[in-house]
């Protein structure tokens, strides 16, 4: 196999750049490096620390235009999407530059007078992390902001399809003035890098963004070093429409959720469940809506809905549509399709699907496309036993304006994040996370940084 990447554009199947593939003796090497800068990093303290990465951000901001191109080139979103990205990936930066201030201790009053208890906070060491190609900037910010602030040095593995966001992010840091071995980027194909982050003996964390099945086997791999992971997984959001909803803001809050980066987020509302004395008139709001959405390449300025990333993501979302319509489903909008296999490029048109089987693979699997397939219910249980019936937990959604509804929703929902009337909850400042085999551990907010830090307990005697 070729050691170089060819970073494509989405849209017109167009190569961008080819970027070297590292060895895995220079990964080790990395690694290594990284294990060893560790010792400095952990003792710069925490306000010089904060005022670096206060620094990185501002740096990234000088350069938002030009990150934003890069992203969109090898990823598709739109233009406005990318700059949208970059403002969230500094977000989170500026977030734990605050938060490497406070990572506080406490003491604890002792069992005896002879005795004093404190508790301090210890940074884990260096952290290894693989991120996706959905969201190349915001997700790559969320892992390394928060293990800079806590002390710990940081290895990021970006996904093939989209490496150069990433390496222009590492670059201004360096331009901040992070040193180069507290954080650093390899590149690498990802059949390779999980095996070598695993079983590296400098690792002692692993910070994973991506499917659920690699998630697995990453934490699987992690416990023979018993390493620290945090993984953010796979997703399959419910949205529950309930009859008293405000359809006209529920159309619109869908749209936000399920066409953001042309349907390629875990968070975004997969599975769509209204009320049925409500479900003929949501559909067609819905469908209207989206029959006016535009799509085409992320570089024209009226873009709202870019490619689908590649091949494979293209094969996966035309079979759901047709799996759907097999099994009954009525096409409201969409099922409509841009593809050239051979330049390269895989638009999906913005599809609603209405009378979704509940048997149907969409219904069960992760979509990652402009999908909405809509089912309807009758009773809040029902719409519960629904959303509940997938292993993914998570994001979910719902819209209704009876505070008994929406309790009931919120207490019965597993999932880590829910959007009452909000179809864009996500941020900085709250714990962004999964329950069930959607993922372990939280980013962004206070808990954000917990996940890089070792709890130390000192018992001082013969006072
Ligand atoms: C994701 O889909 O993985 C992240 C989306 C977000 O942070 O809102």
């Amino acid at each position: 196999m070729a050691n170089v990447l060819k970073v494509t554009n989405p849209a017109t199947g167009e190569l961008i750049q080819e970027v070297r593939i590292n060895s895995e003796e220079e990964i080790n090497q990395a690694l290594k490096n990284g294990h060893e800068a560790f010792n400095k990093w952990r003792k710069v303290n925490a306000h010089e620390r904060s005022r670096l990465l206060q620094k990185w951000s501002g740096i990234v901001q000088d350069h938002k235009e030009e990150i934003a191109k890069i992203m969109t080139l090898e990823n598709g979103k739109p233009l406005a999407e990318s700059r949208g990205e970059v403002d969230y990936a500094t977000s989170y930066i500026d977030w734990y530059a605050e938060e490497a201030k406070r990572t506080y201790g406490r003491t604890i009053p002792a069992n005896t007078e002879s005795k004093r208890i404190i508790i301090s906070r210890q940074p884990v060491g260096l952290v290894a992390a693989i991120t996706p190609w959905n969201f190349p900037a915001a997700m790559m910010t969320r892992k390394a902001a928060p293990a800079l602030a806590a002390g710990c040095t940081f290895i990021v593995k970006p996904a093939v399809e989209t490496p150069l966001t990433t390496m222009r992010l590492v670059e201004l840091a360096y331009e901040a003035g992070i040193p180069k071995d507290v954080l650093q980027y390899v590149n690498a194909r990802g059949s390779v890098i999980g095996d070598i982050f695993t079983k590296s003996e400098y690792v002692r964390k692993i910070s994973f963004t991506g499917s659920t099945p690699i998630g697995k086997q990453l934490i699987k791999n992690s416990a023979d070093t018993v390493k620290h992971v945090t993984m953010e997984l796979g997703g399959h959001a419910p949205l529950i429409v309930a009859e008293d909803a405000d359809l006209d803001f529920a159309v619109q809050q869908t749209i936000l959720t399920k066409y953001r980066n042309a349907g390629q987020t875990c968070v975004c509302a997969n599975r769509i469940i209204v009320h049925e004395n409500i479900v003929d008139s949501f559909s067609e709001k819905l469908a209207e809506a989206v029959k006016k959405l535009k799509v085409g390449n992320g570089l024209e300025p009226d873009t709202q809905v870019g490619p689908i990333i590649n091949e494979k993501g293209y094969e996966k979302v035309a079979a759901q549509i047709q799996d759907a319509i097999d099994k009954g489903a009525e096409v409201l909008a969409g099922n409509q399709f841009n593809v050239n296999k051979e330049q390269g490029y895989f638009f999906v048109y913005p599809t609603v699907l209405k009378n979704v089987s509940t048997d149907a693979d969409i219904m069960q699997e992760e979509t990652f496309g402009p999908v909405a397939p809509i089912v309807s219910f009758k009773t809040l249980e029902e719409a519960v036993e629904i959303a509940n019936s997938t292993p993914y937990g998570l994001a979910a959604y719902f819209f209704t304006n009876d505070y008994r509804t929406g309790t009931y929703f919120h207490d019965h929902l597993d999932f880590g994040i829910i959007g009452w009337n909000d179809g864009g909850p996500s941020g900085a400042h709250v714990p962004f996370g999964g329950m069930k085999e959607s993922g372990l551990g939280r980013e962004g907010s206070i808990e954000g940084i917990e996940p890089y830090l070792e709890t130390k307990y000192l018992s001082i005697g013969n006072l």
